[in-house]
Formats: C-alpha cells, structure tokens, sequence
C-alpha cells in the first residue's frame, strides 16, 4: 500500500486525502493551522457519503483508517511515494513549503503542487531536487472528479511524470500529461475562454447570468459529461471531424476575431455581477448549493459507470 503525504487540508487537500483513502492509499494530512483538522473532521463525513452515491459499496471505516490527521511535516514525508501540496495558492508560500518538503522527503518521492495557475518552474525555483517536482492540478471537488493533469517544469524528469501518471491512475483518477508547461495548464485554459466569454455577454447584455447558465447547463454541458470538443466535432457533419472543421471554420475563426478582447472585471462590474447574483441565488442558501452539486456530480459519476463511460 503506498503512503501519499497531503500537505495542507483546506477545500482541496480534504477531499484528495479521502479520494486516495477511497482508493486504498495511507494519507498522513498536515495543515499550519489546527482549525482544519477541525473542519476536515465536521466535513468528511458527507464528502465519504457523496461516494457512497456512486459506490453503495463504499468502506467508511476503511477510508477513515487509511486517513491520519495532525500530523507533521516531517511525518508526511517519512517514507512517502507522493506528497501532494494543496496549501493557500501563493507564490511565497509554496515555494517555501517546496524547500521543506525537498529537505524531508528521500530522493525516491515525488513532489506535487495542486496549483491551478502557478508554474511548477516558479514554485520549485529554490529547491535542490527540481527533477522530482511537478504540478498535478486537480478539478473541485477531487474526492469525487475523477481527474488530474500534471506538468513537468523546465527541470522535472520525464520518468517522474510517468510515474505520477501511474500513481493518480491506481488512486481511480483520470490523469492527463500536459506536454508543455503553460500557465492554467488544460483544465483552466479552456475553463477561463468559457468564463472570459461568459462575462462578455454578460457585460455586454446580450443575454442575463441565467440565460448563459442555462445554456451551458442543459445544452453544452450535457454533452461534455461523456465526450470532449474535438469527439462531438467528429459528428457535427456527415464526414467527421475535417467536414465539420471545414463547414463551420469561417463562423468559428468569425467569432474569433470579437472574442479577443481582456475583459476588465473592473470593481464596478463585479459589484454588479455579485449583485445580481444574490437576486437569485441566496448566499445563506450556499452550503446547499455546494451539498446539490456533490450530489449531482456523484449520480453523474454513478450513470456513467453504470453505463460503462467511466474512468
Ligand atoms: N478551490 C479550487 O477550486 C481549486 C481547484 C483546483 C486546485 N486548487 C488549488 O489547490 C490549492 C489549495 O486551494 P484550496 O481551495 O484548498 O485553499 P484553502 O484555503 O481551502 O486551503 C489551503 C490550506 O492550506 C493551509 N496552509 C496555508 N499555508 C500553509 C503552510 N505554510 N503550511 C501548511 N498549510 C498551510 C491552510 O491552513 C488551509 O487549510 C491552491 O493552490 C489552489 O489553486 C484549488
């Protein structure tokens, strides 16, 4: 059984310890601050249930065994295959933390950042062993989206990102190499076109927040639960990908041209974005909210086994 070190426990450093326990994985959890050995504690009980959802089979005994809270540092990094960095996504902060954990773990772990935007090159800029660090950004919640991508940086040796790929696959995630190292990696790339274009209509007022929502929820998203664009492309046209690359390129390459401006997200207008918001989405009603999309999240997971369609 491999050990994972999970260095930091907020939102995301929770719920990778209870998708590697999940997976049978020992994860010995360290945070700076106590209060979230606390939440984690008040949480995880719901976030189990959410996989419960897709497994009726799921242990809860066994994954909570195969968690260890409170620990530190230098016991996260005792004898560990992989240490997964999940602390605040600040520059200074982790490439401090990078240094302690490259002075603690043995030549033979690997290091990782779940960074969403910040480069592995950067975060491991002071650290002796650079070859061993890379990022492997998850998506949230990771306990119950299967999925992970890692980047190397300038100095990571290509035979660690085999590695970690093989790591996340045994640990039941859907891993992904990212062959060049570029800021927002895949999943935030494509992620941050969808959300710079979302604001621009919105801001221009060619359609409210919950007419693009609706959209994308009961339109593209259905669609992107079991195939990617460049699947759905395939049969947009009689001929497959090249026809319909081929009918619709003018159109695409059109829109193209009116989407390159950087929208502001001036102060003004994300006021007006939050307010608005709270028309119709209640902030007390949040923690429902987050409860509703684990849920749906997990009955999408459960039909897509059942279909034969998951990882
Ligand atoms: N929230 C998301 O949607 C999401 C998705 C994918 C990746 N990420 C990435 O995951 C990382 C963590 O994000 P989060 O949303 O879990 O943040 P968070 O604020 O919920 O958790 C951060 C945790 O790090 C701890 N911490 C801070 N400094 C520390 C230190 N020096 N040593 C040890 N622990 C320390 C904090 O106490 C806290 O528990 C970030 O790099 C973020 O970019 C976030």
């Amino acid at each position: 059984m491999y050990k994972i070190g999970i260095c930091g426990a907020g939102l995301i450093g929770a719920s990778w310890a209870i998708g590697f326990a999940n997976a049978g994985f020992k994860c010995f959890v360290y945070d700076a601050n106590q209060n979230s050995f606390a939440k984690f504690r008040k949480t995880s009980n719901k976030l189990i249930q959410d996989l419960r959802i897709i497994n009726s089979d799921i242990d809860e005994v066994r994954i909570n065994s195969n968690i260890k809270l409170n620990c530190n540092i230098e016991e996260i990094c005792n004898d560990t295959v992989l240490v997964q960095e999940s602390v605040v996504e600040d520059l200074e902060i982790k490439k401090k933390i990078f240094v302690q954990l490259d002075n603690l773990t043995s030549e033979n772990t690997i290091i990782a950042s779940s960074s969403s935007y910040l480069l592995i090159s950067r975060i491991s800029e002071l650290v002796k062993h650079k070859h061993r660090c890379i990022n492997a950004h998850p998506a949230l919640p990771p306990h119950i989206v299967p999925f992970v991508e890692v980047a190397g940086g300038e100095n990571t040796d290509p035979k660690i990102i085999k590695q970690a790929v093989s790591i996340y696959k045994k640990a039941k995630y859907a891993a992904i190499t990212v062959n060049k190292e570029a800021e927002g990696f895949i999943l935030n790339r494509l992620q941050g076109a969808l959300l710079n274009e979302a604001v621009r209509l919105h801001e221009g007022e060619f359609a409210s927040m919950e007419d693009i929502d609706i959209a994308l929820k009961h339109a593209l998203g259905i669609r992107w639960a079991f195939m990617g664009p460049f699947e759905i492309m395939d049969l947009n046209a009689p001929e497959g990908i090249k026809d319909s690359f081929t009918r619709y390129r003018k159109g695409i390459q059109n829109l193209a041209k009116e989407q390159n401006s950087i929208p502001e997200y001036s102060e003004e207008y994300l006021n007006k974005l939050e307010m608005d918001q709270r028309k119709r989405l209640s902030y007390d009603q949040r923690g429902n909210r987050v409860e509703k999309r684990n849920k749906m999240i997990a009955l999408i997971r459960k039909l897509k086994s059942e279909l034969g369609e998951d990882i």
